[in-house]
């Protein structure tokens, strides 16, 4: 069953331990107003331990994944307001990216179609991106005469090489799916029509795995970036550490299951999570 948020700008649906969560302001092409970015954080919140989610996806209704911050209600209408509504606005948007960043599932963008500035925020939270071949991606600031700002700029820089950021940036021209996947703006790109199945079957793949190490791992991933080898070396001990008091049984199982019952091989896949004692 749908649920949606009080004002309506976020759906969500649960099923098979995935949340479906949804921009759902499709005929602003799901722009991020001050009242989705309250409501996305809320929503998002309440997701977030819950035993019956595994792994959250963030979709969009709609032609548009998001066409980015919603130059009326969230620029102009805020800074009508002074500058203290304005750092308002933003740290709403930014914390509930940063919300998504570090969140306790995985999470996965399923970018159905556009995908502007401010949405390259979200988009670069979720651990996985998935788009359909057809969608359009575009840092279209330059357009209407800003810099790429609220973490934009620092997101192509993360996820493109120099001279692409560079020329994605300045030109403000779209790329689609295809090319997006090419560069590394999202993982792949299939067709519309099976974008959602493509996004179910790596959620299914996801949901099979230790979830505290899911969580271990995806942390590690981000963080070691912006480390030198040895911080990074010396992290993930630690890191893994911590994972172990969390859960003591799971590295243990993992191995007793290959070495002494031989009923799977990590190299195959994962080892069965129902067989661990809790
Ligand atoms: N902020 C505010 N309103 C927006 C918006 C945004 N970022 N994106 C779309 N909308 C609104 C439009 O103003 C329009 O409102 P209206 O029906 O009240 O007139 C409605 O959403 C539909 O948009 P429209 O432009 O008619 O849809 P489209 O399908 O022809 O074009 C886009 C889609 C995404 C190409 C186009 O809406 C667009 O360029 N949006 C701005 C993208 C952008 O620069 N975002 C970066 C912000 S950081």
């Amino acid at each position: 069953m749908t649920e949606q948020s009080p004002n309506g700008t976020v759906a969500y649906d649960i099923a098979d331990g995935v949340a479906w969560v949804r921009f759902n302001r499709p005929d602003k092409r799901n722009c991020m107003s001050p009242t989705l970015n309250r409501e996305m954080d809320a929503v998002l919140a309440a997701l977030q331990f819950r035993d019956d989610v595994g792994v959250l996806v963030l979709g969009g209704e709609g032609t548009a994944w998001s066409a980015g911050m919603d130059l009326k209600e969230y620029f102009r209408e805020t800074s009508a307001k002074g500058l203290g509504a304005t750092r308002q606005a933003q740290a709403e948007a930014y914390g509930w990216w940063r919300r998504l960043r570090w969140y306790q599932k995985p999470t996965i963008a399923m970018v159905n179609g556009w995908c502007f500035g401010g949405g390259y925020g979200p988009l670069f939270a979720c651990d996985l991106a998935f788009a359909a071949e057809d969608a359009q991606f575009g840092l279209s600031e330059i357009n209407w005469g800003i810099l790429p700002g609220g973490g934009a700029t620092k997101v192509a820089r993360e996820l493109l090489p120099f001279r692409k950021a560079m020329y994605h940036a300045l030109m403000g021209e779209n790329v689609d799916g295809r090319t997006a996947a090419e560069w590394g703006l999202v993982n792949e790109a299939v067709p519309l029509d099976r974008l959602k199945a493509r996004v179910a079957e790596v959620a299914a793949v996801l949901l099979k795995k230790n979830p505290v190490a899911l969580k271990a791992t995806k942390d590690a991933v981000r963080r070691v970036g912006e480390m030198t080898y040895d911080n990074a070396e010396d992290f993930l001990i630690r890191a893994q550490e911590a994972a172990d008091s969390f859960d003591s049984e799971g590295r243990k199982e993992g191995m007793r299951q290959f070495i002494d019952e031989k009923s799977y091989k990590p190299g195959l896949g994962a080892y069965d999570l129902s067989k661990q004692k809790a």
